[in-house]
């Protein structure tokens, strides 16, 4: 089940990821998740952990989903023109505020706590378990 059930090793730790002024209230906007993958004995730095998408909501305010599908982890897509997010997995379709409207997916995108610091959006990086209609935090 590698890499559902993996963990970043440093549970919900801040990760700056995007410039605001490099984001849209439009639509959302995806960015890469760097940081420190630790694995027991090993630490390697600036690994890939992730993907967000981003979107203002206001001033100082943005909202981040996690990218990973909550049905098996697939990286979940976003579809302009259908204004919604799709995984290309097994077909989940997910609402621009995260909600499920279709699809295998047992519970809504994983929203993530976010913070502005020097004009960048920094997230609180978190994975949770997939195929479980509850939030379990993975780290
Ligand atoms: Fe996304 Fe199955 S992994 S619908």
């Amino acid at each position: 089940l590698d890499p559902v059930l993996r963990s970043t090793g440093q549970k919900g730790r801040w990760i700056r990821v995007a410039e605001l002024n490099s984001l849209s209230k439009d639509h959302p906007v995806s960015a890469p998740v760097v940081g420190d993958q630790v694995d027991a004995w090993t630490k390697a730095s600036g690994v890939r952990l992730g993907t967000v998408w981003l979107r203002v909501l206001g001033d100082n305010k943005v909202e981040c989903f996690n990218a990973e599908c909550p049905h098996l982890g697939c990286k979940v897509g976003f579809n302009p023109e259908k204004q919604r997010f799709n995984c290309p997995c097994h077909d989940s379709a997910f609402s621009l505020d995260g909600q499920v409207q279709g699809g295998p997916a047992p519970r809504a995108m994983d929203s993530l706590e976010t913070r502005i610091q020097d004009g960048h959006v920094e997230v609180r990086f978190m994975r949770f378990r997939a195929q479980v209609k509850e939030r379990i935090e993975l780290g």
